[in-house]
């Protein structure tokens, strides 16, 4: 964790955020690498189970909701966690990740925990000039609620049938007790998550439907397999919505936890909606006629955790040689190509002029069609290291020989193994191997 916390500052993936302030705890920024990494997690997740999909559309809703939603959702009684604090020196927990017959890990004091106290974890905020309650608002928990409230007018105007699905990414704000671990707990993530609308009947086969498919997701990631878990969670640890639960657990070098949910949400939303809004929420079946209200599977993705899951899954450490033949360990990380926040690296093996332009010129070619890095910058060994522990696919060398035979060395990140490929035939090259 540490080696990845270190690679993703110094390469720019993910900084402290507000570093020159001393930062803000658990508040992290994404690097001009990371956006590329975690943009590219987004546009696959929204490829696969939005745009290539018949059964699925997408919305982009307000972030900040009317607050009778989280009435009605019952997220202002119930999206609580336990609270603890420890009467000596005021630190606070969440009851269920520590020991409470342990020590406190502040003070050391022991048998000093009060009873758990419910805490809610909705953002609060002021709608306009007025800090009253009647300007109170909350930043989302949850992408979902949207999909449930705009079910009615999405419905009519995609003219969809059930079993049809709403998707929608975009920031979820909790106020967590206890942030931490990187990326993996924060007070403000992406999620990516859809709720597929079916006739009461088809739940448990839609549950098993969506679970092969969030597998399949996980392999498309790059996401090392053998370390996710299906768990079966039990109804005391359930939202306050579900019915069955299926959290897929990665084990992250800080232990096994939660990566995805899957949840059965019955109609416990459209119903509730239609309950404190008075709207009609009922779906009429156009071969039937038969009223009822939609009942609902929902897969719910973190970005930020899948973001971290392929880092851990393509972080690797080798032992290698240099260019010189010398014993070497290279760190590289070995993304998906669709994945990878550069597709292709070029550089000339000399700062000259002439060689710098011709490879400056190709790089600018280049980049029309990927992410391209253009690097003159210290020995080639140490600027393909480089390129290594990005995750960048391929570099491509352009030497003094390129001058005469107007081709270039093409270098595989995994393999290491270079090729000589004619300039022109480059592009066509790059795009058959990265197919993206
Ligand atoms: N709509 C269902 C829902 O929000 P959840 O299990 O509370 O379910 C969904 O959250 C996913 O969001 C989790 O599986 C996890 O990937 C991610 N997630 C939840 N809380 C998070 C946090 N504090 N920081 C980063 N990601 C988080």
């Amino acid at each position: 964790m540490e080696k990845l916390i270190a690679l993703c500052k110094t390469r720019g993936f993910v900084f402290p955020g507000s570093d020159i302030y001393g930062g803000l705890a658990n508040s992290w920024d994404y690097g001009p690498l990371g956006v590329e990494l975690i943009n590219n997690i987004k546009q696959a997740w929204w490829k696969k189970f939005v745009t290539t999909r018949l059964d699925m559309v997408g919305i982009d809703a307000a972030l900040v909701m009317n607050p009778k939603v989280w009435e009605a959702s019952g997220h202002l009684a119930t999206f609580t966690d336990p609270l603890v604090e420890c009467k000596t020196c005021h630190e606070r927990y969440r009851a269920d990740q520590i020991d409470l017959s342990a020590a406190c890990a502040k003070c050391g004091n022991k048998g000093m925990f009060t009873e758990p106290a419910a805490f809610n974890m909705m953002m609060k905020t002021w709608l306009g000039p007025k800090e009253d309650a009647s300007a109170v608002a909350y930043f989302r928990p949850e992408t979902a609620q949207a999909m449930f409230v705009d079910f009615p007018l999405v419905q009519i105007a995609s003219r969809k049938r059930v079993p049809f699905g709403i998707a929608q990414m975009g920031k979820a704000f909790r106020n967590e007790i206890t942030p931490g671990n990187f990326i993996f707990r924060t007070r403000e993530f992406d999620l990516m998550e859809f709720e597929y609308f079916i006739h009461p009947k088809d739940w448990e086969k839609t549950f098993e439907y969506w679970l092969a498919q969030m597998h399949e997701w996980i392999a498309e990631c790059g996401i090392d397999a053998s370390r996710v878990h299906a768990l079966e969670v039990e109804v005391a640890d359930r939202a306050h919505y579900s019915k069955r639960t299926v959290d897929l657990e990665f084990d992250y070098p800080f232990g096994r936890k939660e990566l995805y949910g899957l949840a059965y949400r019955t109609d416990f939303d459209l119903s509730n909606h239609a309950k404190f809004s008075g709207a009609r929420l009922e779906y009429t079946d156009p071969a039937t006629n038969e009223k009822y209200i939609p009942h609902v599977v929902e897969p719910a993705f973190g970005a930020n955790r899948t973001f971290l899951a392929v880092m851990l899954s393509a972080y690797t450490e080798e032992q290698t040689k240099t260019v010189d033949g010398e014993e070497d360990m290279r760190v590289v990380l070995k993304l998906p190509y669709h994945l990878a926040p550069t597709k292709v690296a070029v550089l000339p093996l000399s700062k000259k002029e002439e060689l710098s332009s011709v490879a400056y010129a190709l790089a600018e070619k280049l980049a029309k069609h990927w992410r391209v890095e253009y690097d003159e910058t210290q020995s080639i060994g140490k600027r393909y290291r480089r390129q290594d522990e990005i995750g960048t696919p391929f570099c491509v060398t352009v030497d003094f020989d390129s001058l005469n035979d107007q081709a270039v060395t093409v270098r595989d990140r995994d393999s290491m193994k270079q090729e000589r490929v004619k300039i022109e035939e480059l592009e066509a090259y790059l795009a058959e191997k990265l197919a993206v």
